[in-house]
């Protein structure tokens, strides 16, 4: 079978073959080389994509190629992967951890209004509304003034442990809280250490407690009295020491959990400083607080990208992509649901125009 006969056969087509690979190695050498001049066919598909896909705002379906170059560049992000509900984007110039919190102590630290302003500043009108691709509706609230939501039941640590998922819900705000009691329920947080952002009552600090966890912090612009027996657990600091601290709290949390707040950073409601980007702000702090693959279960609402003003921002497609920057978006829970949901274009504004829901979401740091 293998004679002298069929090797000499085999070698006279060899022959044939040399070329044929040379011409290809030839021309797939001239293709890589034209790539560095021409656009990648990759980048011509994903412009193809921007093109052909399209988000809800309240202007109604608006494509991706539009968003890219009228909001998230502008805003210092671009698309790389043209995901739905959220396109998943990156930052044109990512800034460092330090520069993150010499910002925020910068902006943070400004003269602040002794009534928040009951109309958004003109000069910072498109920064807050997205160049327009946010809606806008009034909804006011003095929470600076005396008679404000302030902390509160932090004496009542002991006996809201012994609450159900239900009565703790019930604190704030009902079923929809409750989706953070079932996120944390999804992950292993036995034994973590964590940090709470802007807690009125101790709820979401009880549910970390509840699932096994070892430590909290909690940041709060009020003073908090912590019960003796919680303190080895239970600690607050305020934004500005922490902020002035960054680097011996860097990397260290397993996760963060923070439900109802982030969405009123910089809208002026609590006596803050008005500040359009202080939600980005607040996410990019705690990306920089988290260890790496830590996780944050946050709850915001969700809808169609509009300001509340000065209420809350509701979190559409537009704004939630860059919320989401430098996070792997894992999973979102409802309060009807103990297992995640499937959180689609649909169900994302099924509410309509300014109206919303809270869900939690968990988002893995990368
Ligand atoms: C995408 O749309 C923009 C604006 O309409 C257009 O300039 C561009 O050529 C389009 N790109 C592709 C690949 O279709
Ligand atoms: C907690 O503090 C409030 C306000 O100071 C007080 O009215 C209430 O009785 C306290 N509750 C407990 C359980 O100590």
């Amino acid at each position: 079978m293998c004679g002298r006969a069929s090797i000499e056969k085999l070698c006279s087509r060899c022959l044939f073959i040399f070329p044929v690979v040379a011409s290809i190695t030839v021309i797939w050498t001239m293709f890589i080389a034209s790539n560095n001049i021409t656009p990648k066919l990759t980048d011509i598909l994903a412009e193809v994509d921007l093109n052909e896909t399209n988000v809800n705002t309240h202007k109604g379906y608006i494509t991706l190629n539009e968003i890219n170059e009228f909001v998230f560049k502008p805003f210092g992000y671009e698309i790389i992967e043209a995901t739905l509900p959220v396109p998943t984007v990156h930052m044109l110039n990512e800034p460092s951890c330090g520069f993150i919190f010499s910002e925020w102590l910068r902006v943070s630290q400004k003269p602040q209004p002794s009534i928040p302003p009951k109309e958004i500043p003109e000069s910072f009108s498109d920064e807050f509304l997205l160049n327009g691709y946010a809606g806008l509706t009034k909804w006011y609230f003095n929470d600076h003034s005396s008679t404000g939501d302030s902390p509160r039941n932090w004496n009542r640590t002991s006996e809201f442990m012994s609450f159900s998922k239900a009565e703790l819900g019930a604190l704030a705000y009902n079923k929809e809280s409750e989706s953070m009691y079932h996120a944390m329920s999804g992950y292993p947080l036995r034994s973590k250490s964590g940090l709470v952002i802007g807690s009125m009552q101790p709820w979401v600090e009880v549910m970390a407690l509840k699932h096994g966890v070892r430590k909290v912090l909690t940041v709060e612009y009020n003073s908090l009295t912590i019960p003796n027996e919680f303190r080895s657990r239970l600690s607050a600091i305020k934004p500005v020491e922490f902020a002035e601290n960054w680097q011996t709290y860097a990397g260290t949390f397993d996760f963060a959990a923070s439900f109802s707040s982030i969405e009123h950073s910089g809208l002026g409601r609590y006596g803050d400083i008005i500040d359009p980007i202080g939600d980005l702000r607040e996410m990019l702090k705690i990306r920089c607080l988290l260890k790496k693959g830590g996780l944050l279960f946050l709850g915001i609402p969700f809808g169609t990208d509009a300001i509340q003003y000065n209420a809350h921002r509701i979190y559409g497609s537009i704004r939630l992509a860059m919320m989401f920057y430098g996070f792997d978006w894992l999973a979102t829970y409802s309060g009807e649901s103990e297992l995640p949901i499937d959180l689609t274009t649909t169900l994302l504004h099924s509410k309509g125009p300014s109206q919303y829901a809270q869900y939690t979401v968990v988002l893995k740091k990368i």
